[in-house]
């Protein structure tokens, strides 16, 4: 494997070599060890034409606790917006030695055709709509740490499936690691047989309470009213009344199942506080978890996995 692209990129034995490396990356992560040499004289270059938060700390993270040089990219600020192109700006990244390159970047698609024009492993931290890998493997991760198996769990995906580059790369990822995922939001932000269209398996359901007693896992997703246009949402209150995850709805859970969201959260909308803040809530381990995670892909892919 040279780029992660897609979480179609990953096969299971592939993918569960990532979460083992990472468990291992952990203690690293966890600052029991602060740093290891293994990609000292190698150049990670961050390059965000969006903006992020976690994506772009752990990265940053990740590449410093393998001993990496890392370059931080911002689009703004940059000659971007002098008009440069993205193949010339990958052109210049390439002049500059990079070894790899994490790129988050409105367009779908745009990892890709980066992928044609550098020499370095390319990292896709977030496409468009289209794909957000990394994420997909430390929600896995998660998952296995929590609950100790991915195959077989029950997992809901709930909201904006239409603009959740999230969405898809869990569906890939989860669907080649054996556990059964349902779709589940208003039928306006569920595309038709997209589930299917990704992995065959995946379901769809328009109530959430009817999905809840039965899933291990529920993934609440970011209403994602930006790439919105209105006819998609009539109100946000509305929304919140038939899928966000509040208390009394959380209380349909089984009591081994956790509740994920991958940030940024709309606290009130999606998800309610007292349960982003509950007990079951993950969302800040898989924040630490990503660092593991990405330290883990960035091993593989620069230290040899070929
Ligand atoms: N989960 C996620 O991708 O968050 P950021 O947009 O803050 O990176």
């Amino acid at each position: 494997l040279k780029h992660l692209l897609s979480g179609a990129d990953l096969d299971a034995a592939t993918a569960t070599l990532i979460l083992d490396t990472a468990a291992e990356m952990a203690t690293v992560a966890g600052r029991e060890v602060k740093k290891l040499p293994a990609l000292r004289g190698r150049t990670v270059v961050n390059l965000f034409y969006e903006d992020s938060t976690r994506t772009r700390i752990s990265f940053e993270a990740a590449a410093k606790r393998l001993s990496a040089d890392v370059i931080n990219f911002s689009a703004k600020g940059s000659s971007v917006s002098k008009g440069e192109s993205l193949k010339d700006t990958a052109l210049t990244l390439q002049a500059m030695g990079a070894d790899a390159v994490v790129i988050r970047h409105p367009a779908s698609g745009a990892p890709h055709r980066l992928a044609n024009w550098v020499e370095g492993s390319v990292l896709n931290a977030g496409d468009g709509t289209h794909e957000h890998p990394t994420q997909a493997l430390l929600d896995a991760y998660t998952m296995r740490a929590r609950l100790g198996r991915i195959a077989g769990l029950s997992v809901a995906v709930v909201g904006d499936v239409l603009h959740s580059r999230v969405a898809r790369s869990n569906v890939l990822l989860l669907a080649t690691l054996g556990a059964k995922v349902t779709l589940v939001g208003p039928p306006t932000l569920i595309p038709v047989d997209i589930g299917a269209a990704l992995a065959p398996g995946t379901e769809v359901s328009y109530d959430l309470d009817a999905v809840l007693p039965t899933s291990d896992v529920v993934m609440m997703l970011r209403v994602q009213r930006e790439r919105m246009a209105d006819s998609y949402f009539p109100s946000a209150r509305e929304y919140a009344r038939r899928y966000g995850l509040d208390g009394p709805r959380m209380a349909r859970l089984p009591d081994h199942a956790i509740v994920m969201h991958p940030g940024p959260m709309n606290r009130g909308m999606e998800i309610a506080p007292e349960v982003a803040d509950s007990p079951r809530s993950t969302i800040v381990e898989q924040v630490a978890n990503g660092v593991s995670v990405r330290m883990a892909v960035l091993y593989l892919l620069l230290g040899g996995m070929h």
